[in-house]
C-alpha cells in the first residue's frame, strides 16, 4: 500500500545535452511523484526522454549532458541534485536500483553471475565470503532461478534471455533498494517470458513494498503494471493520471493516439491507427505545443504558446496554468469506454 508522502519527488527536471551541433533539451520541466509500493509507468515513443529522466534520477547523466540548476529530485527527504558523485554512490544501487533493457550490458560477461552478485553484496552490504554466497543463492531463488547454487557458477552467456533478466533483477535487489527503476526491462523478451518477468516484479513489489518506475513504449504493458501513468512527449510529461482514468478518459490527444495504436483496439474494428510524423528533438524551452504538427485537434493558439505542464490527475493541481483553454480543450475528449479500452490488457487493477 502506498503511503501519503512521496518517496521520490521530481520537480521541474530539465536535462540538456550540449553537442558541437546543437543543444538537446532531452527532459524539459518534468514533474512527478512516486510513493512507496506504487508503480509509476512512464510511456512515450522513442526519443521522448524516458531514459534520460531515469538516468537523471540515478545521477548517471554524463558529459556532454547536464541536469540544470532549477531541477529538484527529492528522494526519501534528501535532495539528490546537490549530492557529490561519492555521496551519490551511496544512493545508487543501494537505495535506488535500475534494471536496463539489455541484460547483456548490465552483466559483465567475464564474471560468473554468482561472482557479480557476491561482489555487490560484499561492497555495498559488507557481507563476508560465506554470508555473501548464501545471500546470492537466496536472491537467485527469490527471482525464480532454479538450481540456484549451481547456476551461480555460470557466466551470463550460459543463461537464457529471461534468466539473464532475472539475474539482473537479483543484482538490482541485492542492496535492498526502496525504488527500482525498470527501463524497458522486457522489450527484448518474447511475450511469454515478458509476462513471467512482469509477474515476478509484481511479486517482489508486494513482498518488499517497493516503489517502481517502469519505462516502456508499450501501452499494453503499461496497463498491466502501473498504478499511475505519466505520458512523455518530446521531453515533457503531457498527461499524468491513475491508470484506469488514463485508459477510460485520456485527456491529451497524444495519449489518444497511443491508445488508438494498440493492436486490437482500433476504433470501429478498422485498420490500426498510427500517429503520423516523429517526435521532435527539443533544442530549448518550448515556445509552442511540440505535438502540434501531429495533433488532430490543433488550433491557432497551439502555435503561439506552449501549453502548461500537465498537472497530475487524482491529486491537487500544481499552481501553474499559462494557457488553461488548452487544458480544457483536452479535457473535453470523451467517448472511450473502460470495458473496450481495458479488454485484453489486464488493466482492471
Ligand atoms: N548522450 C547524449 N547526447 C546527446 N543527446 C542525447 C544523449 N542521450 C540522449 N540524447 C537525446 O535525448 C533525447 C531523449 O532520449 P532518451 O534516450 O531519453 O529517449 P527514450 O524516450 O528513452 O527513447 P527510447 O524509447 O528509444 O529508449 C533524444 O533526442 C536523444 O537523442
Ligand atoms: S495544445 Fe493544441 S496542438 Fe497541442 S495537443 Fe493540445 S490541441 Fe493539440
Ligand atoms: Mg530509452
Amino acid at each position: 500500500m502506498s503511503s501519503d508522502q512521496p518517496l521520490l519527488s521530481v520537480t521541474e527536471l530539465v536535462t540538456e545535452f550540449y553537442t558541437d551541433k546543437e543543444t538537446v533539451r532531452a527532459v524539459d520541466g518534468v514533474n512527478f511523484d512516486i510513493r512507496t509500493g506504487e508503480t509509476l509507468g512512464i510511456v512515450g515513443e522513442s526519443g521522448s526522454g524516458k531514459s534520460v529522466t531515469a538516468r537523471s534520477i540515478m545521477g548517471l547523466v554524463e558529459s556532454p549532458g547536464k541536469v540544470l540548476g532549477e531541477s529538484s529530485i527529492r528522494f526519501d527527504g534528501e535532495e539528490l541534485t546537490e549530492k557529490s558523485e561519492s555521496e551519490y554512490q551511496n544512493v545508487r544501487g543501494a537505495k535506488i536500483a535500475m534494471v536496463f533493457q539489455d541484460p547483456l550490458t548490465s552483466l559483465n560477461p567475464v564474471y560468473t553471475v554468482g561472482n557479480q552478485l557476491k561482489e555487490t553484496l560484499r561492497i555495498h552490504r559488507g557481507l563476508k565470503r560465506k554470508a555473501a554466497t548464501d545471500k546470492a543463492v537466496e536472491l537467485l531463488e527469490d527471482v525464480g532461478i532454479p538450481d540456484a547454487a549451481r547456476r551461480m557458477k555460470e557466466y551470463p552467456h550460459q543463461f537464457s534471455g529471461g534468466m539473464r533478466q532475472r539475474g539482473i533483477i537479483a543484482l538490482a535487489l541485492a542492496c535492498n533498494p526502496e525504488l527500482l527503476i525498470c527501463d524497458e526491462p522486457t522489450t527484448a523478451l518474447d511475450v511469454t517470458i515478458q509476462a513471467q518477468i512482469l509477474e515476478l516484479l509484481e511479486e517482489i513489489q508486494e513482498e518488499r513494498d517497493l516503489a517502481i518506475m517502469f519505462i516502456t513504449h508499450d501501452m499494453g504493458v503499461i496497463a498491466e503494471v502501473s498504478d499511475r501513468v505519466a505520458v512523455m512527449y518530446a521531453g515533457e510529461i503531457v498527461e499524468n493520471a491513475p491508470v484506469i482514468d488514463l485508459y477510460d478518459d485520456p485527456a491529451h490527444p497524444y495519449t489518444n493516439g497511443l491508445l488508438d495504436s494498440i493492436p486490437g483496439e482500433e476504433p470501429g474494428g478498422g485498420d490500426l491507427s498510427t500517429i503520423e510524423g516523429e517526435v521532435p528533438i527539443p533544442n530549448g524551452p518550448a515556445t509552442r505545443c511540440r505535438f502540434e504538427p501531429r495533433c488532430p485537434k490543433a488550433f491557432e493558439e497551439c502555435l503561439q504558446v506552449a501549453p502548461p505542464a500537465a498537472a497530475p490527475r487524482g491529486e491537487p493541481r500544481r499552481p501553474q496554468s499559462r494557457l488553461p483553454t488548452l487544458s480544457r480543450r483536452h479535457a473535453t475528449r470523451r467517448g472511450r469506454t473502460g470495458a473496450s479500452r481495458r479488454r485484453g490488457h489486464g488493466g482492471d487493477r
